[in-house]
Formats: structure tokens, sequence, C-alpha cells
């Protein structure tokens, strides 16, 4: 009963606030064509994730985790035309999907999809010493979220976001008990941001079609 209320009440508000975007729309489609997951964000995630980037005026953004490249799309909308996004997989067909759905909505000249472990990509950039990026999305193997945290720290400069997605899983995240490899290491990362005098952080929990869940926003200082 409760889904089923958060779900509508998520369409009604999409339904407002989300306005109809045929990239976002055929990104989708494709998906589903492909047989890819859809475990993509929701279109009030997408939202919020795309928002929260202007908010901080990004011109260089980050995502772990492209899947068909929809959370993608959404970050790489909130980039002025001089704006740059990296967006990491590991899946080969996740990646082509992801590359040709950002290519057809135009964005192709922004947005770089890199093919490879996310550790070692995210390695690979720290030991480049390039410009810091501005906002980092991280929505890929949990169990790797404080190697991300840390690299993501590497990248960043003062004012820099960091947002994980899934850091609530249906209240999980309060089991101190767990064995689940990924919600232990979403733990040990909230750890550190709530002892570092570095960063603040806050989660903003969620309910909707994808049940009770949760993003965590940290600030570096
Ligand atoms: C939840 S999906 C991403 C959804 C996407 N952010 C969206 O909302 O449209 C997670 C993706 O991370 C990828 N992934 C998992 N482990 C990874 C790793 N170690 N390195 C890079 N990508 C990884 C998966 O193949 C999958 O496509």
């Amino acid at each position: 009963m409760a889904l089923e209320i958060w779900s509508e009440t998520e369409e009604f508000l999409s339904g407002l606030l989300c306005p109809p975007d045929p990239d976002l729309a055929r990104t989708v489609h494709v998906s589903e064509q492909a047989d890819l997951p859809a475990i993509n964000i929701s279109a009030l995630q997408g939202q919020q994730v795309n928002l929260l980037a202007k908010m901080v005026g990004a011109r260089r953004i980050l995502e772990v985790g492209s899947l068909a490249g929809y959370s993608a799309l959404w970050l790489a909308k909130a980039l002025p035309p001089d704006g740059r996004m990296v967006t990491i997989e590991n899946n080969p067909l996740h990646a082509v999907v992801a590359a040709d759905n950002i290519k057809a909505a135009g964005l192709a000249d922004r947005v770089e999809v890199r093919v490879g472990n996310a550790s070692d990509q995210l390695a690979l950039l720290v030991s480049k010493k390039g410009e810091p990026f501005d906002f980092f999305f991280i929505d890929a193997d949990q169990h790797n979220n404080v190697t991300y945290f840390e690299r993501c720290l590497q990248l960043s400069r003062p004012g820099s976001v960091i947002v994980f997605d899934n850091v609530v899983r249906s209240g999980e995240v309060r089991n101190l008990e767990t064995s689940n490899g990924a919600v232990r290491a979403t733990q040990r990362v909230l750890e550190l941001v709530g002892s570092s005098g570095q960063v603040d952080g806050v989660v903003f929990q969620t309910v909707g079609q994808r049940g009770h869940d949760g993003m965590l926003v940290v600030r570096i200082r």
C-alpha cells in the first residue's frame, strides 16, 4: 500500500516537474530494447541531480556507473555548452548503449564514456592531475564506495559536491550487524563523512517508485 502511494505520488510530481524530454525517453526505450536492467534513477531523481549540478555551477562532472546513459543525460543537460563530463562504465555493452544515447542527444562533444573498472579509471584520472571536477555522481558497485569516495576527494576542489545513490536501501543502512559488503562500504563512507573535518554531508531520504532509499550529498569544505 505504502509503495503504491509513494509510486503514484512520484508519478504525479514527475508529471508536473519533469517536462517530457525526447532524449531521455529514447534512452529508456533503447535500454529496454537492449535488455539492459531497469536500474537507472527515476525522472524525479534525474531532476534532483540535474538541479544540484546547476546549483554548484558544475562545468566538469564525473559519473561512476553509466548503464544506458540515463543519469548521464540528466547531468550533461546541467552543463554549460563548454562543460565536460566523464562517465565510467565497466560493462562494454552498457558503455556502447550509453555512448549511442549520448550521441543521439547531441551531447557527444561534451560527454566521454570511459570503458573500464571505475577504481582503475579514477586512479588514472588522479595520476593525470587534470582540472578538478565540480560534481560527482556515484551509482555503481557499492562495495567499492570507500575507494570511490577517496578518489573523488583527490579529484575535487573546495566546493565540489559528491552524490552517492542508494545509500539507505529500505533502512538496511542502519543495520550495523549486516554482512552485506555493499551496505558496509556505504556505512564506512557515512562514518568518514560524519567524522571528517574536510567535508559536510547529508542524506536525503526518498520514497517513490524504487521504494525507500536516499542519496548522500557531500560538499568539500
Ligand atoms: C545502477 S547502474 C547505473 C545507473 C545509471 N547511473 C542511471 O541511473 O542511469 C550501475 C552501473 O554501474 C556499472 N558498474 C558496476 N560496477 C562497476 C565498476 N566496478 N566499474 C565501472 N562500472 C561499474 C554497471 O555495469 C551498471 O551499468
